[in-house]
């Protein structure tokens, strides 16, 4: 058998593994969660999740993955747990899911930085125009995926932690750059007060709920995609601290996408935010005459440069929603990473069909939107990012449960050791072994069920 390839050093999984975290979640996503949902009292709620509920999941996900070194279906079976092996499904379905529209956004971003660079800064007014020009949305998602498909194919160090590594640099060096800016705008300081003063009033279940989506989602858990990387891991490293290394290195961007956005935003409405689209168009409707107040020289280069970013950030995603169901058909199928590839990148842009004329008009498509259950055409994304938050919720639930009481916990702090100075004697070791035995399951069962309650019905 072919060997499957592994990370080169810590550095490498961290950034890759943090590369996948790392997406339009948040940047797109995350900066107006926050707002919407009572500010810093939003991002407590936020931040209590990641490390209590979500970074057990992250940390149990890798070792499973090291352990077997096997793809997230493979994995169950080889820990001897063969029916389980359906967790593992559920969570491949789930990135196909994802990468399904995930890809279609993620070309609108290029497509964005296209535009910024030539100075069509007219295009936030063009939006629904934009998303609604079919082909050229396709020249885009198909370019993405074909990025995506290149970098796959050249392997787990030589594609994933090279790109990685090249591209998670830059996209801090880029968001702090932007961000010194920003804060040297007049109303900076408006625009920093409206995204984190905490709005206690705003917090009720849905909102907290809305935090644990969030949370799973930005950190790719619940899916395998953990497990798959972590399969490419060596034994020399310490599962604990990379994946704290992760979380904060996702936790970190996200607010700082914030911080770098608001002032913007404040500043091109002259500190007045009454009136400010929040939701998907923050970023494609509202950006891009943020950057027009620039002027044209400084609002050619930010804006582009923001696009550029939020395209990388897409990018080591979509690697790794891609990289999960190719490592299973070359793990259970035997087949070359490239047929392996092309075969699932082909499946998944097809797959992405229906959200890339989502946004379009055509009768048939509407009529099976409406059938799936979206209320309209522009709902189908909405829509299948719902039911993949709730299978991510279901599979993260479904992990922990799975490792403190079927696979047991022993074996887990014994892989969790490996690498792992004094793992044994810690703290560590009692704060796993509460949460991944009792905290996670409770909570993480109890707020899935919430999700769907308030979700379908
Ligand atoms: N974490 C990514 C984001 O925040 O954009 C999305 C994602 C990537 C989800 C990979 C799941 C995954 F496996």
């Amino acid at each position: 058998m072919a060997a499957r390839g592994n990370f080169s050093n810590r550095l490498g999984f961290i950034l890759a593994a943090a590369g996948s975290a790392v997406g339009l979640g948040n940047i797109w996503k995350f900066p107006f969660e926050v707002e919407a949902g009572g500010g810093a009292a939003f991002v407590v709620v936020y931040l209590i999740f990641c490390f209590t509920l979500c970074f057990p999941v992250l940390v149990t996900e890798i070792a499973i993955g090291r352990k077997t070194e096997k793809n997230p279906a493979g994995a169950f079976v080889a820990l001897g747990f063969p029916k389980w092996k359906y967790l593992g499904v559920l969570g491949i379905i789930s990135g196909i899911i994802i990468l399904s529209f995930y890809n279609v956004v993620a070309g609108w971003a290029f497509g964005y930085f296209i535009e910024m660079a030539q100075g069509n800064f007219d295009i936030g007014n063009q939006f629904s125009d934009y998303i609604t020009n079919i082909w050229r949305i396709a020249v885009y998602a198909i370019l993405f995926m074909g990025a995506t498909a290149l970098i796959v194919s050249k392997g787990v160090s030589g594609g994933i932690e090279k790109a990685a590594k090249i591209l998670m640099p830059t996209l801090i060096l880029m968001i702090l750059g932007i961000l010194a800016y920003s804060f040297t705008l007049p109303n900076a300081m408006t625009g920093i007060k409206y995204y984190l003063v905490p709005e206690f009033s705003e917090l009720n279940l849905r909102v907290v709920g809305g935090a644990l989506r969030q949370a799973f989602f930005s950190l790719s858990l619940g899916m395998g995609a953990l497990i798959t990387y972590g399969s490419y891991l060596s034994k020399k490293e310490n599962i604990v601290s990379s994946a704290a290394s992760i979380t904060l290195f996702d936790v970190g961007i996200a607010f700082f996408a914030g911080l770098m956005l608001f002032p913007l935003v404040a500043y091109s409405t002259g500190g007045d935010m009454s009136n400010i689209q929040g939701g998907a168009g923050l970023i494609f409707v509202t950006l891009p005459g943020v950057f027009e107040s620039l002027g044209p020289v400084l609002g050619i280069v930010i804006g582009s440069l923001f696009f550029l970013l939020l395209s990388f950030a897409a990018l080591t995603s979509t690697v790794s929603l891609l990289e999960v169901p190719v490592s299973y058909i070359v793990d259970e199928y035997k087949a070359n990473r490239n047929t392996a590839v092309i075969i699932m990148a082909v499946i998944i842009f097809i797959a992405g069909i229906p959200s890339l004329l989502g946004n379009g008009y055509s009768d048939m498509l509407t009529n099976f939107i409406t059938y799936v259950g979206a209320d309209n055409p522009t709902d189908f994304m909405t829509f299948l990012g719902q039911l993949a938050d709730i299978f991510l919720l279901l599979g993260g639930f479904l992990i922990v449960t799975f490792a403190a009481y079927v696979w047991k916990k022993a074996n887990l702090h014994e892989e969790l050791a490996q690498g792992h100075e004094g793992y044994h004697q810690s703290w560590v070791k009692t704060f796993i072994n509460i949460t991944v035995s009792y905290l996670c399951p409770a909570l993480l069962g109890m707020l899935f069920v919430l999700v769907v309650l308030n979700n379908f019905f």
